[in-house]
């Protein structure tokens, strides 16, 4: 029996799971016009409340896969992998993260995104790289994972083009928030990038998508059980986003402290982080026997400056300046300095990831509309993270922004929260979920 779209929209609003065949169907359909988009909303709007089951958001993850075209990376020898992270304020982690496994002998291609919202992306923060492009061809993407190792690219016009569809409807309609649709979102895309195997950064905490951590957790087990049906390696990481990782907030000033990284620096949970995402990579792609191993390897390879080099020639193939990886001032900062003090004495226990990126948004570094520009060198570095002794008076940030904003530093300042007594320690790595 073949059943039309409003009979499809009906069943779906019904509670009923739907066959495989009539999701590719309705994916195909919606490309070539014959579903409207307010026949898809109201589909999106019945998922969001009925939900879908395992076999439902495979066949959509795979019909919105399908919707373009996968790359073929099979030329370039060894197991590709990729990281994604559902998004936070501060996480610039791709940035160092992909050269360092790459210098350790795994390819990795990656496709990210841009800001939107409080939370950064990971293009925007490239792109404060003078010259660096992130738009191009599949070939040439395919050509410099394969001579450098890594390259970082934005989503192209043949990458899942149903999810841009789709995206913008559920932007617009109250319909992000949803587990089977994010799943399938965030798969279509990965899965089009030639992968073998996949981490993922499930962000949980103030400046997450998933503010609490079963939610975060139903969408990491989501995205793992998915990923692993559709043939590939998949683990996920529940990491702590409540308060922004490392110390910049911003566009150029987070490469520069993904790239202090690279050279074996940098603040402790922004080194964890990429550790401990670095040790599943190269586990999965076969040059480490296990974590201990792998993060020996990854710390060699920042010591001994092959992540760093490695940085560099994927910025020189991307046609960006490599000299900013030895002398990041050469990467845009604002000059308008102000600081913001602390109004008494005690331990920072808190600071609110999505009020400092919500600050950072306003100063001009993210964008409320896709279409938005940013501004690269505007920023936010934080003095004190969570755990501080502070004096009254002393500075807590410094806003490097194109003219004074008193709304910005009050918006910062509110972020802090100072109390009597150290907090307690939180741990970065939450929980590892794995098929
Ligand atoms: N990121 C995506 O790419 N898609 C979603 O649906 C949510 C986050």
């Amino acid at each position: 029996m073949h059943r039309s779209t409003v009979e499809l929209i009906a069943a779906k609003r019904d509670g009923a799971e739907l066959r495989t065949e009539e999701i590719h169907g309705l994916i195909e359909a919606l490309l070539e016009g014959r579903v409207t988009d307010y026949q898809m909303t109201a589909f999106l709007m019945a998922v969001f409340f009925r939900g879908m089951t395992d076999a439902e958001t495979v066949a959509l993850t795979e019909a919105m896969l399908r919707s373009g075209s996968v790359l073929d990376l099979s030329s370039i020898p060894g197991i590709k992998v990729d990281k994604h992270s559902t998004g936070g304020v501060g996480d610039k982690v791709s940035i160092c993260l992909a050269p360092l496994v790459a210098a350790c002998g795994v390819p990795v291609p990656m496709v990210s995104g841009r800001g939107l919202g409080h939370t950064g992306g990971t293009l925007d923060k490239l792109e404060a790289i003078p010259g660096f492009r992130t738009d191009l061809s599949s070939a040439d993407f395919a050509r410099i994972v394969g001579s450098v190792g890594t390259c970082m690219i934005g989503q192209t016009k043949d990458i899942a083009p149903a999810d841009k569809r789709i995206y913008a409807l559920r932007d617009v309609t109250a319909t992000v928030e949803c587990v089977p649709l994010i799943v399938a979102s965030i798969l279509s895309k990965k899965l089009a990038e030639g992968i073998d195997a996949l981490v993922l950064d499930v962000k949980v905490g103030k400046g997450a998508f998933m503010k609490d951590l079963e939610r975060a957790r139903v969408l990491a087990k989501a995205l793992v059980a998915v990923g692993t049906r559709a043939g590939k390696k998949v683990t996920a990481l529940l990491t702590d986003m409540d308060a922004p990782l490392g110390v910049a907030v911003g566009n150029a000033i987070e490469t520069r402290e993904a790239i202090d990284v690279l050279h074996g620096n940098g603040p402790a949970d922004l080194i964890e982080n990429t550790l401990a995402l670095g040790a599943e990579m190269l586990v999965m792609g076969g040059k480490a026997k296990d974590e201990t191993e792998a993060r020996a390897t990854l710390k060699r390879a920042l010591t001994s400056g092959d992540a760093a080099r490695t940085m560099e020639r994927m910025i020189e193939a991307q046609k960006g300046d490599p000299r900013v990886v030895d002398d990041t001032s050469r990467m845009p900062l604002a000059s308008v300095v102000s600081e913001v003090n602390a109004e008494r004495a005690g331990w920072v226990s808190s600071i609110d990831a999505l009020a400092v990126g919500r600050a950072a948004v306003t100063m001009g570094a993210g964008r409320t509309r896709a279409e938005d520009a940013v501004d690269h060198g505007v920023g936010i570095l934080l003095l004190a993270k969570p755990g501080a002794k502070v004096d009254k008076g002393q500075p807590l940030a410094k806003l490097y922004t194109r003219s004074k904003s008193a709304d910005a530093e009050a918006r910062v300042k509110a972020a802090f929260e100072i109390g009597d007594a150290a907090p307690a320690t939180r741990p970065l790595v939450i929980e590892r979920i794995t098929s």
